[in-house]
């Protein structure tokens, strides 16, 4: 079990995460829903250990052990790993030795033909250079697909469709279905109640902490009730306020 106990953190004097406590069961689908700004991508930059979001108060729990002090490279090894709501990390080297790590994931053509496809596209794309020569969503598209190819214990998908024209909520479905599988807890972070309902059990993020948790149904309804003309994301709101959905 991975989990967040009690963290705060504070960026430049500000508060962004306020005595949060969050549970990740193994094997499930989790889905951590807010509006922009509330903090979910501090939070999955915290889950993931970014250096500058490890908490001032409170701790990051594998099993049971306290891993706050150990970076992203030791996490991902742990099996906790990302795709960022913004891609990263481009080299210019083909997609297929993109997806199989050049080489250090045995995975075969098709796997990688099937991940791509996964994510929406053909397999023509195998031979492309990652670079400047695909769009946004093409990259992030290719990301994802990555993500599908590595065998985690922890994937965080940090909204899954930023940045894709017409990404599907079909498309999203199939990809946390796919990883959850084969055996994945998927945690994924959105502002859109839709893709909220496709988990197994949600977190409502509000002002850095959790509002309400439960099932994915109730809580997408009551965030679409409440938070879509919410004007102060940036409030903290009280721990007593945090509710069973
Ligand atoms: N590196 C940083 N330095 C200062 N403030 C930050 C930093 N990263 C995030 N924040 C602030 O934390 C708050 C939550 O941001 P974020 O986690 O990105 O929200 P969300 O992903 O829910 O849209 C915002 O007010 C944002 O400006
Ligand atoms: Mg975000």
């Amino acid at each position: 079990m991975l989990e967040l106990r009690n963290v705060s953190l504070f960026l430049e004097e500000k508060r962004i995460l306020s005595n949060l406590s969050m549970e990740f069961d193994d094997g499930k689908r989790y889905v951590v829903l807010g509006n922009n700004g509330t903090g979910k991508s501090t939070i999955a930059n915290m889950i993931v250990g970014v250096e500058r979001y490890k908490p001032q108060v409170g701790g990051v729990y594998l099993d049971g052990k306290n891993i706050t002090s150990l970076g992203v490279y030791e996490r991902a090894k742990l099996g906790i790993t990302i795709a960022f709501q913004e891609s990263v990390n481009f080299e210019g080297i083909t997609t297929f030795d993109y997806l199989t790590l050049g080489g250090k994931i045995k995975a075969s053509y098709n796997d990688a033909k099937r991940a791509l496809e996964l994510a929406g596209l053909n397999s023509e794309y195998l031979k492309r250079r990652v670079d400047d020569s695909l769009s946004g969503g093409e990259r992030k598209r290719i990301e994802l697909a990555s993500i599908l190819m590595l065998k985690m214990r922890y994937v965080i998908l940090d909204e899954p469709d930023s940045g894709i024209d017409m990404m599907s909520l079909d498309t999203i479905s199939r990809i946390i279905n796919t990883l959850n599988s084969s055996g994945v807890t998927v945690i994924t972070i959105t502002h859109r109640e839709e893709i909220a309902r496709n988990g197994d059990y949600a977190y409502l993020i509000c002002s850095g902490t959790v509002l309400r948790e439960g099932v994915p149904a109730n809580i997408a309804s009551y965030y679409k009730k409440l938070c879509d003309r919410c004007d102060h994301p940036n409030e903290i709101v009280e721990s007593s306020e945090r509710a069973e959905a």
